[in-house]
């Protein structure tokens, strides 16, 4: 049975570690999209880069004769999932959404949430703050005229500088992170305020936990919506419907 499992998250790559497991069976090619400059690679079939929209996708699922699609993209990786949301039906393909559960705050936490980073950029108001910016590469406009904060911006690859506020500083890490180490940073860059987006999941939770600890106010950004689907919230719920539908579609298989 053939699969594409649209990947660039931990989900996806503990998916990654029980497809190879699982042998050839289960025809799986890896999909990312180019963004990270060094990205952990599976023993699996990969492609890098964008299909090209919905159309690029079907033709592609059409093209590899594709059983089944898991998209295992980010939470916030929402136009990624409309186009395989299209494109698999479409193209009359099963899809499966992997989408861990976001985060909830708990006694002590000091969240502000907001909508997207425009209202993030906000909510920092005028009076200049020593801000921990951890929204990814991507999404640094909005903060560009937020005002005159000391911004120390944490990513996994360093961004153009003509991306980054003004005077930013930049904090080359991937997760996961630990509580030990995420308070220490806390503490020695002086942070007033965190800027986050609600990823979920344990990879990058530690700085709320330490954020919790220290009182350090938090600038949640919300989830956007992302198409519906047929959705699990990890990589084992993933295996299991590849199982039962690998299983159907054998036996379809025979009796044709
Ligand atoms: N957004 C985040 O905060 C975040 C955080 C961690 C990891 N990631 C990962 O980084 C990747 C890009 O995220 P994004 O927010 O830029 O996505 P996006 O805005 O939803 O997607 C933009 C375009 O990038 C291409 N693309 C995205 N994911 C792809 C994949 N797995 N394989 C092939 N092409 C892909 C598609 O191009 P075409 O239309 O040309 O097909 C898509 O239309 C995703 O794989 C996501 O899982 C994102």
């Amino acid at each position: 049975m053939r699969v594409l499992v649209l990947g660039g998250t931990t989900e996806a790559r503990v998916l990654y570690g029980l497809l190879e497991q699982a042998g050839a069976r289960l025809d799986a090619t890896v999909s990312l999209a180019g963004a990270t400059r060094a990205p952990v690679l599976p023993r699996l079939a990969v492609r890098i880069g964008g299909f090209g929209g919905v159309d690029g996708l079907r033709d592609w699922l059409v093209a590899h004769r594709t059983d089944a699609v898991i998209d295992a993209t980010h939470p916030f990786a929402v136009r990624m999932s409309a186009n395989a949301a299209q494109a698999c039906t479409q193209a009359g393909v099963a899809l499966l959404r992997v989408e861990r559960p976001g985060w909830t705050p708990v006694a002590g936490d000091r969240w502000i949430r907001v909508a997207d980073m425009e209202a993030a950029a906000r909510a920092l108001g005028s009076t200049p703050r020593r801000v921990l910016l951890t929204v990814g590469r991507k999404d640094l406009l909005p903060f560009h005229h937020a005002g005159a904060h000391d911004w120390l911006l944490r990513s996994v690859d360093r961004p153009d500088a003509s991306l980054l506020p003004p005077g930013a500083r930049v904090l080359q890490a991937r997760g996961p992170f630990d509580v030990a180490a995420e308070d220490a940073l806390l503490r020695d860059e002086r942070i007033d305020v965190i800027v986050t987006k609600n990823s979920g999941g344990i990879a990058t939770y530690a700085k709320l936990v330490a954020a919790r600890a220290r009182g350090v106010p938090v600038i949640m950004v919300d989830r956007p919506p992302v198409a519906a689907a047929l959705t699990v919230v990890d990589a084992v719920g993933a295996m299991a419907w590849l199982e039962r539908l690998y299983a159907h579609v054998s036996s379809t298989r025979r009796e044709v």
